[in-house]
């Protein structure tokens, strides 16, 4: 069988790389892809996520059993429904069903229909009535575009005065373009963020490890939020009680929700929650797999993914196995100045084998040669499984230490919350 994965970082080797485990798979393309998943012995084909014509036709012309999607954007922008129409099978939502991600009113709306707990909230697109509401409010508050914002959407504002700004940007001087037309404003939550993703088709879902991102760029979660610089699943002091009641109260309610509005979910579902004093509430729904969260999670799943993937795409029931092994933790290394502006044609260090796997996201050969250089935000990700965090954290830091590299930087400190630091 042939695969094709859409999309160009991390998360997207590790779902390729993944699948290219598979006995029943004998090549994987990924589109566009990046030079660092060649050395693992997948195919890059340069067709970028927005040209639906032309990845159709590389699937028909090259026998792809069916096409992994991995972006936001390109679900956002109908890609399932433009190859269902071509006749082909592709692992994601629909443009409707993907709206949990694309539209955070549309969230909020299906979670106060059915019943979800998440933050408190209202949507404007009146700026007047967005200030006056914000005031009476008072802060903490958080003020989010309703679209997508590359994950620059959300301000967290610690004064109304913040708040209002924020809601200035977004609603009067467009800095955001459509996706700031309308702002969600909500209720400041409290406690710790953890993420919990299902495998789901229909109201049919199986849940994975939960897994924590570190979404600031700086330790002790200092700095601007980035797209994620570390991540380590499953989450050791998260109690099982509380992901049971994440199961219960979120994930089946929504996907049971989805499919009551007409629009069933078929992909991958992300919740982002908090664990806050009333149990875990809902931050946002994405409607992919995280980059880096992938990255951690896949490593743990021992079954047969392409065949799990293909059961699940034919509405049988997959045999999803993983492995209850110690903790699986990875740090990302990112272009200094990240994720402001950064340079690129950093010379990187070799990839690593054995215990700790590399995975490239913003990774280039340089001219005529097999050497990669940086080419992105992020760059590289290394990630391995141990018996503890504190252990995982000792194997990929002396790695990282080793490999050090001018131009480039990572967090020190990427799992310390388990540890109690
Ligand atoms: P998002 O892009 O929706 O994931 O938001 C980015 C970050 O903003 C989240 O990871 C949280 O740390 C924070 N955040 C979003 N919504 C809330 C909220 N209602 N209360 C507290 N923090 C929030
Ligand atoms: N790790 C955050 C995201 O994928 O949105």
């Amino acid at each position: 069988m042939k695969l094709l994965v859409v999309g160009s970082g991390g998360r997207e080797h590790a779902i390729a790389k993944k699948l290219l485990e598979s006995p029943q798979v004998e090549q994987v393309f990924v589109a566009p892809g990046n030079d660092g998943m060649v050395l693992d012995g997948l195919d890059v084909v340069d067709i970028g996520i927005s040209e639906h014509s032309a990845l159709i036709a590389f699937a028909q012309d090259n026998g792809v059993a069916w096409t992994f999607i991995g972006p936001d954007d390109a679900l956002a922008a109908g890609i399932v429904d433009d190859f269902n129409k071509a006749g082909l099978k592709a692992f994601g939502p629909t443009r409707l069903a993907a709206e949990l991600e694309w539209s955070k009113d549309f969230a909020k709306e299906i979670m106060s229909k059915y019943g979800i707990p998440t933050a408190a909230y209202r949507t404007f697109s009146d700026f007047e009535k967005a200030k006056a509401y914000i005031e009476e409010q008072g802060a903490p508050i958080v003020v989010k575009a309703d679209g997508l914002a590359l994950g620059k959407g959300v301000v967290v504002a610690e004064t109304a005065e913040q708040a209002v700004d924020a809601a200035r940007d977004m609603l009067l001087d467009n800095k955001f373009g459509d996706a700031g037309a309308r702002v969600v404003i909500e209720e400041f939550l409290e406690g710790e963020e953890f993420s919990l993703f299902a495998f789901v088709n229909g109201d049919t879902f199986y849940v994975m490890p939960p897994a924590q991102d570190h979404k600031r760029a700086y330790d002790g979660d200092k700095g601007p939020n980035t797209g994620g610089m570390g991540a380590y699943a499953p989450v050791p002091h998260l109690p099982q009680d509380v992901v049971d009641a994440a199961v219960k109260t979120i994930i089946k309610p929504v996907l049971e929700g989805m499919l009551a509005e007409g629009r069933p979910y078929l992909g991958v579902l992300y919740a982002g929650l908090i664990l806050t004093a009333d149990g875990p509430k809902v931050i946002e729904f994405n409607s992919r797999f995280g980059d880096p969260e992938t990255q951690v999670i896949l490593p743990r799943l021992t079954s047969d993914f392409a065949q799990n993937i293909t059961a699940l795409l034919a509405g049988e029931t997959p045999d999803i196995i993983w492995t209850d092994k110690g903790v699986t933790l990875g740090v990302v290394v990112a272009s200094e100045g990240y994720p402001l502006a950064y340079e690129k044609g950093v010379a990187l260090p070799a990839k690593t084998d054995g215990d700790i796997i590399t995975y490239y996201a913003g990774a280039k050969f340089a001219e005529n040669s097999r050497t990669l250089l940086s080419n992105g935000g992020r760059v590289y990700m290394l990630v391995t499984t141990a018996d503890t965090v504190q252990a995982a954290q000792d194997s990929i830091y002396s790695q990282l230490d080793y490999q050090k590299t001018a131009g480039l930087f990572y967090r020190t400190d990427i799992g310390s919350k388990a540890l109690g630091k």
